[in-house]
């Protein structure tokens, strides 16, 4: 199931680094094409340099999703949902991470690197990225993030 195309956006500060990195890998076997938007290194940086661009490329409809990394996964979570057809969800297990699919229609998985292994955070990204979203009473639900509610609602 590809849900989210068969390319996928990833970015990270030096905290998911490592993370990334073998999530780029495991992906790529899978046969996605990855686009990395970096960080290339494990020199400290900061994550809304990172993240700040691949969010607004799924924003734009660029992509239909990705996936982002912070130590904590906070930091990178908070400015990808700064932008409105972003909704980040932060996962540190795979049941999260069908949660945030089923129930909130996410469309950005942050990881904190620091709280997971690299297989636990496979194994979040896998759940991401083939739990289809539920729909049904969670619709509305997600309809009504946004700051400016639709009034016909
Ligand atoms: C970097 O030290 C750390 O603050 C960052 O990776 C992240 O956890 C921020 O939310």
């Amino acid at each position: 199931m590809n849900l989210f195309g068969t390319t996928i956006p990833i970015a990270s500060d030096h905290g998911g680094f490592a993370v990334k990195q073998f999530l780029i890998e495991k992906l790529k076997g899978l046969g996605y094409e990855v686009i990395d938007f970096g960080t290339h290194g494990t020199e400290s940086v900061d994550y809304p340099d990172f993240i700040h661009p691949l969010a607004s490329a799924v924003n734009a409809g660029q992509f239909p999703g990705g996936i982002i990394l912070c130590g904590s996964g906070n930091g990178a979570q908070m400015t990808a949902n700064k932008y409105p057809n972003v909704r980040a969800g932060l996962c540190w297990n795979a049941e999260q991470a069908a949660l945030t699919r089923q129930h909130n229609n996410a469309n950005i998985l942050s990881i904190p690197g620091r709280f997971v292994s690299a297989d636990e955070a496979w194994e979040i990204t896998k759940t991401f990225l083939n739990t289809p979203f539920e729909g049904g009473r969670h619709e509305l639900r997600v309809e009504k993030i946004p700051l400016i509610v639709n009034p016909k609602k």
